[in-house]
């Protein structure tokens, strides 16, 4: 048994949580895995979750729930991504089930592409999420990449991309990330956007959206919707993965959300007893707990406006970092441009150090990120800034 079984490499984004958690030294830092932390570091749990919790403890069962999930938090969550007063949602056209955050609903769109399409294939942006992948990968969907980050101006690689779904044969399926994009914190402009709808309309492929940032880019989850309203109102049929990993602070609890826009209600119906039947044999039915927070939370006119609030006080302690780091490596008179930082948005600063220049940072001051020079802005600090800018400042000279 099992005498075949090589140790798998280290995940590149969690292995550096691991690295980091067995570091000793007091001055480290963790800029890796993209979870919010508060201005003392300290991982958050936001007060509308507080309150929901205390709200659900009251009359709280643990029966299963049905294999799409919970139908209140789908409803809620639909709501978010296609519009409060949306008619594809009225028009029962949407597909939708919850699914194991933005990963599993990502993998379950994977395996309902390869069954349904099994001879299609996945673009997907160069970078992307390193899970990404994986996900395509184990669900044998062949893939293909598209131009999209330019190293040199550090912003989108616009034309390149235009091209790159102009080549692409007629129906092929586009993986987007509808904001704040991981790992670059570039995002299309809203012109832009509507020229990629155009010309993915025109070619007849299928936009699928990671969303797993909804919020983190603006501070205000309906303007971050905007990609997505675009493709919409251009009359694409379009799948989302939605995630409240980030926007509710629920890491653990692995609650989002699958949609699969359909032509109809009736192939709604469909598609969604096929993503059920998924399911089935995977997990059976997804977790209870997160969706009765998320749904409590979001049906709750105060509640959701509290939520906003939390959500907007990330986004801006993010935006704030971004203009302390950049400020601290020009003040110690670094020649580099750091422009970047303050330009691109989300959760991350591309920052454009070499994998070599990320292991000096990690063996000699403790500064923990992934390979591509991914920084997780969510991870820094009044505390930490300037030990930071430092630190690149010296491996950068
Ligand atoms: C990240 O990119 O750091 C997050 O999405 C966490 C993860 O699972 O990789």
């Amino acid at each position: 048994w099992w005498r075949s079984v090589q140790p798998a490499p280290k995940d590149p984004i969690l292995g550096v949580t691991e690295a980091f958690l067995a570091d000793q030294s007091p001055d480290k830092v963790n800029v890796g895995v993209g979870a919010y932390r508060d201005d003392n570091g300290k991982p958050v749990v936001l007060e509308c979750v507080r309150e929901a919790e205390r709200r659900i403890a009251g009359n709280l069962n643990m029966e299963y729930l049905p294999m799409g999930g919970s139908v209140k938090m789908v409803e809620e969550t639909l709501k978010l991504a296609y519009g409060e007063n949306s008619e594809l949602i009225k028009e029962k056209r949407i597909a939708a089930v919850q699914a194991l955050s933005g990963t599993g609903a990502c993998r379950l769109f994977a395996d309902f592409q390869k069954r349904f399409c099994p001879d299609s294939q996945i673009y997907i942006p160069v970078p992307t999420w390193a899970n990404h992948h994986n996900i395509w990968r184990d669900a044998q969907v062949p893939q293909k990449t598209y131009h999209y980050y330019h190293p040199e101006s550090k912003g989108l690689d616009f034309a390149a991309m235009i091209d790159d779904i102009k080549n692409a044969p007629n129906g092929s399926f586009f993986l987007l990330h509808a904001c704040a994009h991981n790992p670059t914190g570039v995002d299309p402009s809203e012109e832009q956007w509507r020229e990629i709808s155009h010309h993915i309309k025109a070619k007849g492929h299928f936009a699928f959206f990671d969303m797993a940032y909804q919020g983190f880019a603006s501070g205000d989850p309906e303007k971050d919707a905007k990609a997505i309203r675009i493709f919409l109102e251009d009359g694409h049929h379009i799948g989302i993965a939605q995630s409240y990993a980030k926007n509710m602070g629920l890491y653990g609890q692995r609650v989002g959300c699958l949609s699969v826009l359909c032509e109809d209600e009736k192939q709604a119906v469909a598609v969604k007893s096929q993503l059920q039947q998924l399911a089935r044999p995977m997990y059976s039915n997804p977790p209870v707990h997160g969706a009765l927070i998320v749904s409590t939370i979001l049906s709750d006119p105060d509640l959701k406006k509290q939520w906003l609030k939390e959500v907007k006080v990330m986004a801006d302690r993010i935006i704030g970092m971004r203009t302390a780091l950049r400020g601290n490596l020009e003040k110690l008179g670094s020649p580099l441009s750091w422009q970047h930082i303050t330009n691109q948005i989300g959760m991350f600063c591309y920052s454009g150090l070499t994998p070599e220049q990320v292991d000096r940072l990690t063996n000699e001051f403790h500064i923990y990120m992934t390979r591509n020079g991914r920084i997780s802005m969510a991870g820094v600090t009044t505390g930490n800034v300037e030990y930071l800018a430092n630190a690149i400042h010296e491996v950068t000279k």
